[in-house]
């Protein structure tokens, strides 16, 4: 990211996406001119109301906002009724390939029925409006029945992702004090089953607000199914009603809570509500994407992020849209496995991240070149910043020479997009998100919040979609997020602006890392850490990776009486893996007998960061022992 100054190659918007898009260059105007008229003619036009709102916006009592002020809707009802009521109700809504090949389709009207019937399940297990519903599954079509079940009763959903251990499970579960589980017999890694409900079982041997686990049988695996708590979701949907009434939820009603790491161990329950982020995740997507009836859209996100909930769920099933989703590793069978589905579903929309892309370009292109991917009009990028080789990558093989890439910032917290090009308006340049969505206000700030071209990104006024706090802890939420800057959002990223005005985001600026996309706290990895037994203390950093953008590294000390060895690096690598999941494992661990440390006794990560991304090491003047650095720099070169 140092070359923002020399990347000037710049390709305009095709002529022919250009001229149809759904969003002309004079959006922008409108947006700047009337801000609150912009979102208030796209909450009129893309979400049915039962009743209206009074109030675009109420900024009474900042950072708590409030959009569509005592407007009332269903979630569930824009994403499946109106359209099954439609002529869109034999419309393809999900098609879905397994890793073994199987194939569902689901259109509309059958979307409607399933997550009517399931919404009638969970009523008849208890579950009420206002009730925490977890949710641990693979990408399969019944995590979405699932999603909008909840939605259509008013049951917050919680989704943890499959990937995450049994200990994180169980962490949110009881973070939210969900009432029931929704998991599934397992899917399928690299042809092998993996063992979901083994882990929803250890993480429920410490849950006691769990009540009852539905499980959804997918690959055969066998399963331990307790008595009087354990459900197969077949069997109940077989005796199922067909029609649940939607609940009628306030636009400020909580419509999930998702888990994201932040500076501290303890993951943040960030919450969303159900107004605003419809209206946000549809104009997005019918912009970003310049959705149209006929596109095969495929974002290939887990439905456990939040890429998943706005891109894969909510803003194309709002809009109608035909979602392919796929459950399995993108190298199965072979290397061609993506590019494959891409051609026989004839996908014209597709949005990945850029470990991905990373990982395609490792392969070579002989895999793209077996397929015909000439269907493929936009591409999109989220989740780190973007190389400028990868991108021209991405453009060149996936998108034959000329599909417009969007890269797209934003976060968990944001809810739907926030800086992203649009494909018929915005100029593009390899390795930029560009330019702030209409209607959001982002700016460039330094410790002052003065405006810069090099300094944190903030948000300078509220977004329909924006996190509305942190489940069960208001503090933390202002914290977090408006302590530093009072009024603007302060979204822990860094950013420059480059001479069109654009800007590139550089990276986090506080202690999360981003390993392949996925946000990992330094102070969890370490809380990791430190639980073993010969470990004293440990300091985590990120280290610069090819494909994962940044892998784990981590500094640790032990305890007296203990010595290093590789079956011990084995071992807590090992730890770390199980306690959060896979992608928390550290690729690194250097023992040392010292860390760099503030004389107020912070870990001076940066510093460790230059050990391992083998630079120069910065200023320590600032560190109570200066000399500790040669020691662990000498450690660090040892390892290798
Ligand atoms: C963090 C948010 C938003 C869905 C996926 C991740 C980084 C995300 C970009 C981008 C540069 C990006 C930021 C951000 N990020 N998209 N296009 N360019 N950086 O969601 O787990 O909440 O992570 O991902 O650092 O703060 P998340």
């Amino acid at each position: 990211m140092d070359n923002t100054a020399l990347e000037n190659r710049v390709f305009n918007p095709p002529a022919e996406i250009a001229e149809n898009a759904n969003a002309k260059a004079d959006i922008y105007e409108w947006a700047k001119k009337d801000r609150l008229g912009f979102w208030d003619a796209h909450a009129k036009e893309l979400v049915t109301w039962f009743k209206p709102y009074d109030k675009i916006l109420d900024d009474s009592n900042p950072p708590f906002y409030k959009w569509f002020v005592n407007g009332k809707l269903n979630v569930s009802y824009n994403c499946v009724d109106r359209h099954a009521k439609s002529n869109r109700r034999n419309k393809a809504a999900i098609l879905y390939e397994s890793e073994i090949g199987k194939k569902v389709c689901l259109t509309y009207g059958m979307l409607y029925r399933e997550v009517n019937k399931f919404a009638n399940v969970l009523a008849g297990l208890g579950v009420k409006k206002g009730d925490r519903v977890a949710l641990y599954m693979p990408m399969i079509p019944e995590a979405t029945v699932a999603m909008l079940a909840c939605a259509r009763i008013g049951a917050p959903h919680s989704l943890v992702f499959g990937g995450f251990s049994p200990e994180s499970l169980r962490d949110r579960i009881n973070d939210c004090g969900a009432k029931v589980l929704i998991t599934s017999d397992g899917n399928f890694r690299r042809g092998k089953p993996f063992p979901l409900k083994e882990n929803a079982d250890k993480a429920m041997e410490d849950t006691p607000t769990i009540e009852k686990c539905i499980v959804v049988k997918n690959a055969e695996n066998e399963v331990v199914m307790k008595e009087g708590r354990d459900l197969w979701y077949h069997e109940l949907m077989a005796t199922a009603a067909n029609y649940y009434e939607p609940e009628v939820m306030d636009a400020e009603d909580m419509l999930f809570i998702l888990y994201t790491s932040g500076t501290t161990g303890k993951p943040k329950g960030v919450v969303h509500t159900s107004g605003g982020y419809l209206v946000q995740t549809q104009a997005t997507l019918k912009y970003v994407f310049d959705i149209k009836e006929d596109d095969v859209y495929w974002c290939t996100a887990d439905i456990g992020w939040i890429t998943g909930h706005s891109y894969v769920v909510y803003g194309p099933l709002a809009l109608g849209t035909t979602v392919f989703m796929y459950d399995g590793t993108i190298d199965y069978p072979d290397k061609d496995r993506m590019w494959d589905m891409a051609e026989r579903y004839g996908v014209t929309k597709f949005y990945t991240a850029p470990t991905a892309i990373r990982t395609w370009m490792k392969w070579g292109t002989e895999y793209v070149k077996k397929h015909d991917l000439s269907a493929i009009k936009i591409l999109g990028s989220v989740g780190e910043p973007i190389n400028p080789e990868a991108w021209m990558w991405y453009r060149e093989n996936i998108g034959h020479g000329e599909a417009p890439i969007m890269d797209t910032w934003w976060q968990t917290e944001t809810g739907a997009h926030m800086v992203t090009p649009l494909p018929g308006v915005t100029p593009l340049k390899p390795g930029t998100a560009t330019v702030p969505f209409p209607g959001i206000e982002v700016d460039i700030v330094d410790e002052n919040k003065n405006s810069v071209n090099e300094g944190y990104l903030v948000v300078k006024s509220p977004w329909p979609s924006m996190l509305r706090t942190v489940y069960g802890d208001d503090n933390r939420y202002i914290d977090q997020y408006w302590k530093k800057f009072g009024d603007f959002y302060f979204a822990g990223d860094g950013a420059k602006r480059d001479e069109m005005g654009y800007i590139w985001v550089t990276g986090r600026v506080d202690d999360v890392l981003n390993v392949s996309g996925h946000r990992l706290g330094t102070a969890e990895v370490e809380s990791a850490l430190v639980e073993c037994e010969e470990v004293a203390e440990a300091a985590v950093v990120g280290k610069k990776h090819e494909v994962k953008g940044e892998s784990v590294c981590a500094f640790v000390i032990l305890k007296d009486g203990f010595e290093g060895s590789p079956e011990l690096i084995e071992k807590l690598k090992k730890h770390v893996g199980v306690k959060i999941g896979p992608i928390a494992k550290p690729d690194d661990i250097i023992f040392t007998s010292s860390l760099p440390k503030t004389r107020s006794g912070k870990i001076m990560r940066r510093l460790l960061r230059d050990i391992a991304e083998g630079r120069a090491i910065g200023d320590v003047t600032t560190l109570a022992d200066p000399g500790a650095m040669q020691e662990i720099a000498a450690k660090y070169a040892g390892k290798e």
